[in-house]
Order: C-alpha cells, then structure tokens, then sequence
C-alpha cells in the first residue's frame, strides 16, 4: 500500500514499512451506516475519517478525480473540504453502489460501506449489510423517528447484523438536550423490539461539531455510555463469534499438484480444526480424520474461522468444489427444498418457475423459486400478496434446488445460509437471500421405485420416446405443422401425443395470463406433463410460443439426452402479422390486446436449435416431411 496522506503519526513519516506491519496484526471491523444526506450522513463518515487521521491513497483518488478539492498527497485536509468531496461524490452518483472507505485507529482497521438511504437503493444496501459487523443507524435529532429509520432497522436485523447503534445526530442544534434523546430512545425501543432487535446502544451525537465521536463530550454530561470511536473499536466482531461455532469449510478447489498431494482448500467459515479431527464431508456423509493443515507460512497446528487453509485428509474420499467439509460430530443439514427471504436486485421481475443460478457457500447449484408467500412492505412492514418480485422488493418463497446442498440457517451462518441468485442468461445477480429452514416435506416424499419402467412402455410402442418441441411467434404456423406432423407419425405407426398451447390453456392451464410469470409456468407444466409422457413411451409433440430461451433449456434439461428436439418455426413477425389468421395482431396493434408476443411482449429465438423451419419457403406438409427426414434419416 502506498503512502497514506495524512501524516500526523510519526511512525508514518519515518518508517513507513514499519507502519503497515503494525497495521497488518489489528482486527478488522465492517459496518454499515444507515440514513441519508439530510441525516447527516456525509459529515458523520467525514468525521470518522477525520479523526481517525488516516485516510488511504485510493479514496483520496476517488475524491480527487470527482472534486478536486481535496489537497494532494502529503497535505493535510480540511474536515469541511473532505465533508464537501464525499458529498460531491454522492451527488454524482458514485456511491449508488456501494462506495467502501478504508480507515484506521490505533486499535483496530475498518471498513465502511455507505449506501443511499432511499427505498430505491434497497438492494445497495442490503449489499452493505450483508457482510457488516455493526451497524450505525442515523436519526436527526430533530425529526426522531421516521419512516426511513424502520425500514433501515428491518434490513438491519433480516441480514443478521448483531450489533446495532442508534446514532442521534445533530444534538447541537437541539441544544444537547437530554429530554429530546430520551424520547426518541423510547420510540425507537418500541419499535425495535416489535421487529426483534433487543439489543442496541443508542447515544447522542454531533458529526459536524464532533460530539461524543473520539470522546465523551462535555456538553452532554448526561449521557454515560460509550463515545462512538471507542465503541467502534471494541465490539466483538462475528469472526470472534464465528471461531466458537462448529467447524465448517466450503471446499473452494481440490489441491493435486501430484500424486503424492491432495489437499481441499478454502476459507474457515466457522469454528476450528486441529490435525486429528474427525471430519464429515457433505453432502455424501462420508468421514475421515484430518491429517495436515497446510498454508503459504508453513503447516499449522490449529486453524480457525476466516482463515485460508488446505486439509489434507487421511483418507482418498470424493470431496470437489462446492462441497462442506464439517465436524463429524455435528454436521451441516442436506436438503433441497427451502424456505427462504428473498430480495429482488433486478430491474426484470422475478419470474417463478424460471431456473436460476444459486450460488451459496462457493457452491452454484440451478434452482426455481415458487410463488412468493408474501412481500413485506418495507416501510410497514405489512405482509401483502405477491405473485413476483420487483426490484428491490423482499418477499418470502420456497426455493427448489436441483440437488441437495449442504446448508446452514442464515440465523446460524452467513456463509452457509445466505445466496445469490444470478440469471442464467445474462450472468447478472438478480437477487439475494437467505435460508430460513429446509421444508421437511424434502425429506419425507421418497422416490416410489415402479416396476414398469419407461423402458417397458417405450418397448411396448417398439420407439424411442421423443419431445418434439415446436417454438415461434403466434400466427408461426406451428400448431398448424404439428397436426400435420402427427398425422404423419400415426401412418407409420409411432404412438404420438400433441400438446397444443389453445387447448392446454382451456384445461391444465386454464389459470394462467399472458404475463411473463404466467408463461414461464405455462412452460413449466407442459415440460412436466411431456416428461411424463416420455416416460410413458410417447412421442410428444408441443405446439407452444415458448418465447423465453430459460425455459426451453428447463424443458430440454429436464429429458434424457438427444430427447428434446427444439424445432424453430421460423415466420417473420412481419409475415406471421400479415397472415393474421386468429386477427390477434391487429388486436395487439390497436391496443385491444395487451402483452403480445413479437409487439409488446419479447420472443427470444432460439440460438442453435435441432431443426429451423422457414415457413416462407415450405408448406406445412413440406415442413412435416423436412422433420421426419432429420428424425428418421
Ligand atoms: S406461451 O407464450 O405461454 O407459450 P401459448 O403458446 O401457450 O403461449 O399460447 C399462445 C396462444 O394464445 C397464441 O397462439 C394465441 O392464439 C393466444 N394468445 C392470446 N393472447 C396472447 C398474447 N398476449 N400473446 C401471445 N398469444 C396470445
């Protein structure tokens, strides 16, 4: 690390080496602080920088290239002039993610994540808080209690941060008067404790004039807890709190430079290891006994939580990527059914039934989430209907992996209990979560072997089950080649079966709109009732718009290989609009018809699909004919 700029301590000027040693051994705390501008966040985190004396080189430059304001390296800074810089910052935008600011005090480092305080940026601060230690909830002393501070506490408390502060700012234009502290502490211990926080230290401060910051100040002499500074820099931190927790480790890789190694390493998310320990590993249960802790600085006698490590084991068990090395004697949960609390990060909804990528613990499994159960109001906290998830809503679901994982509650682990949620398209993080409990109808369903197999039906017919899966606008001409195409395979003797999106719709799915949400478990059921014809020996045949790409690959993942075949029923939508034969499109144009595919409703073609059918070139029998060559060459 470079020079820091603000050279008040001599170690720094003389030895700067030295310095960062001496750094490098103090623990580390993360918290988050929550409120807006007007609650004078901005001169808070200034202040706390300010005092702390040493500001790092790299937000120097963030404030440098935003205001140039802010002295040059070696210069000392202004409390107003940095004030200004980090709130130029906001101003433009910077901080809508999350900006981290680095400080230090000669007891411990820290590192602030300051997120907006407005609704809109919920799911940056929800980033912020999800790996905070404390966090410090502003309120302005002279409007006490408002909409903001519950809803900043009900984020606070979902994602488990412990240790809470309640920040009365501005006390010096109060007049430092305990009367106005005390009321908004009864208010604020009301409200706490209907949302389940019981612990939290309140105490009245000023950013601006630097009140009970480094110290108690002499114009409260009322108050006798903790000045802020103090507090920040001897809570106990989770780690602490982690080393006590039985031992878990993600398995981040397997170590095999050759044959003579094999190691599984990752970072300690809990609790503690020594040579001789008897491990499990999970989700296959099997154990072993721990032989070596291996790091960079040598081999270890005992290893803890936040710690990176190899183990070496004493015996060659299947262990890979993703999976939970833990104490043998308490192990994690295994399931894949869960309920969950779910925060929506993505300006798309989100759509149940669509497979997603979850990511926990250094583990990507795919996964659906169901219906919400509820959203909760963030300001209210009221429980309200949902049948999705929009940005940054927070609602709760049941979620279904689609194996079992080795998990923790959230309550108990943050590694082992929270999740991100990514879309399998895009790659973009579209939520995030935390683990609740496993339903326990996972592990009481059972598999009912049958002894009529697949195999037996399929013979029966003399064919191999297939899933003809036609995709294309409305008007394609799908339905239309698919009653052709089954006629066809009934001549040559092939037991077939059409699912036709009209007539499904009047039956199995007579409850499902033209929403994004309402098609993805369109698709989703006709996958699972053409699974089961598979397994009953059928040809099926499916006639369906099926706009979105997610679930034609839900479908096609859910079939024995070379099972699904994707037939792209290729009609421009100027051609199919054209032929108009149902005069949906004209519908759609004028208004009268709303969320139509190809006009106000998205139809993602598929990228490589078995058989493309262009429907300007070919008949319908032509189209049938071109298919049953490429199936039956
Ligand atoms: S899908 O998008 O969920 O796969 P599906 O194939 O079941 O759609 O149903 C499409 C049929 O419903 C169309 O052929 C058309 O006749 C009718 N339909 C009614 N409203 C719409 C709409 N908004 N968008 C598309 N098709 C619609």
């Amino acid at each position: 690390m470079t020079d820091p700029i603000y050279k008040t301590d001599a170690l720094i000027a003389d030895d700067i080496d030295a310095y960062l040693v001496a750094h490098q051994h103090k623990t580390m705390l993360r918290f988050i602080t929550c409120g807006s501008v007007d609650d004078g966040k901005s001169t808070l985190i200034g202040r706390l920088l300010y005092e702390s004396k040493m500001i790092f080189e790299d937000q120097l430059a963030a404030l440098e290239a935003d205001s140039k304001r802010v002295g040059t390296q070696g210069q000392e800074i202004d409390f107003a002039l940095l004030v200004d810089g980090l709130a130029a910052e906001r101003e433009q935008g910077i901080t809508i993610d999350v900006a981290y600011r680095f400080f230090a005090t000669e007891k411990r480092k820290f590192i602030v994540a300051d997120t907006p305080g407005h609704e809109q940026y919920t799911r940056n601060m929800v980033t912020g808080a999800s790996t905070a230690d404390l966090a410090v909830i502003l309120i302005d002393a002279r409007k006490g209690v408002l909409t903001q501070t519950r809803r900043h506490s009900y984020l606070v408390h979902l994602l488990g941060i412990r240790n809470v502060v309640l920040a009365v700012n501005k006390m010096d234009l109060v007049g430092y008067e305990q009367a106005v502290f005390d009321r908004i502490v009864a208010d604020y211990t009301a409200f706490a404790a209907s949302i389940g926080i019981t612990d939290f230290t309140a105490m009245p401060i000023s950013g601006f004039k630097g009140d009970n910051i480094t110290s108690n100040s002499a114009n409260m002499p009322w108050y006798d807890g903790p000045a802020l500074l103090p507090l920040l820099e001897t809570v106990e931190l989770d780690a602490t709190i982690d080393q006590a927790k039985p031992f878990r480790l993600p398995v981040q890789w397997v170590n095999r430079p050759n044959l003579d190694f094999r190691g599984f390493s990752g970072l300690i998310a809990t609790g503690a290891v020594r040579p001789g320990d008897e491990i499990r590993v999970l989700p296959s249960g099997k154990t072993s006994t721990v032989t070596r802790i291996v790091t960079l600085d040598g081999d270890l006698p005992v290893a803890v939580a936040g710690q990176s490590v190899t183990l070496c084991l004493a015996d060659e068990i299947d262990c890979s990527r993703g999976q939970v090395i833990a104490a043998a004697d308490s192990p994690t949960e295994v399931a894949d059914q869960f309920e969950t609390t779910i925060v929506w990060m993505d300006e798309n909804e989100m759509l149940p039934g669509r497979p997603y990528w979850l990511k926990i613990g250094t583990q990507t499994v795919s996964a659906t989430i169901q219906h919400p159960k509820y959203q909760v109001n963030v300001n209210t906290l009221e429980h309200l209907a949902a049948k999705t998830l929009d940005l940054n809503a927070i609602g709760v679901a049941n979620i279904v992996t689609d194996r079992p994982i080795p998990f923790e509650p959230y309550a108990q682990s943050r590694d082992l209990g929270g999740f991100i949620l990514i879309d399998k398209m895009t790659n973009a993080t579209v939520g995030a979560g935390m683990i609740h409990f496993a339903l326990r109808r996972a592990s009481n369903i059972h598999w009912q072997a049958t002894d009529i197999s697949r195999d037996v039906h399929s013979g029966l017919k003399n064919q191999k089950p297939a899933v003809l899966w036609l995709t294309g606008l409305s008007g394609a001409g799908k339905s239309t080649i698919a009653n052709v195409l089954e006629k066809k395979l009934v001549r040559m003797n092939r037991h077939t079966f059409l699912l036709d999106g009209d007539n499904v719709r009047h039956g199995l799915n007579k409850d499902l709109g033209f929403t994004d949400a309402d098609r993805v478990e369109n698709i989703r059921r006709v996958g699972e009732v053409a699974k089961l014809m598979t397994d009953a020996g059928l040809i099926v045949i499916t006639a369906f718009i099926s706009p979105f790409r997610a679930e034609r690959d839900m479908v096609r993942a859910m079939m024995q290989p070379g099972e699904f075949i994707e037939i792209h029923v290729d009609t421009p939508l100027a051609e199919a609009e054209r032929r108009d034969v149902k005069g949906l499109y004209k519908k759609a144009r004028s208004g009268q018809l709303k969320n139509f595919t190809g006009i106000d409703s998205p139809y993602e073609a598929p990228e490589a699909p078995e058989i493309r059918i262009d429907t300007t070139s070919l008949s319908p029998e032509q189209a049938a004919d071109e298919i049953i060559a490429r199936l039956i060459p």
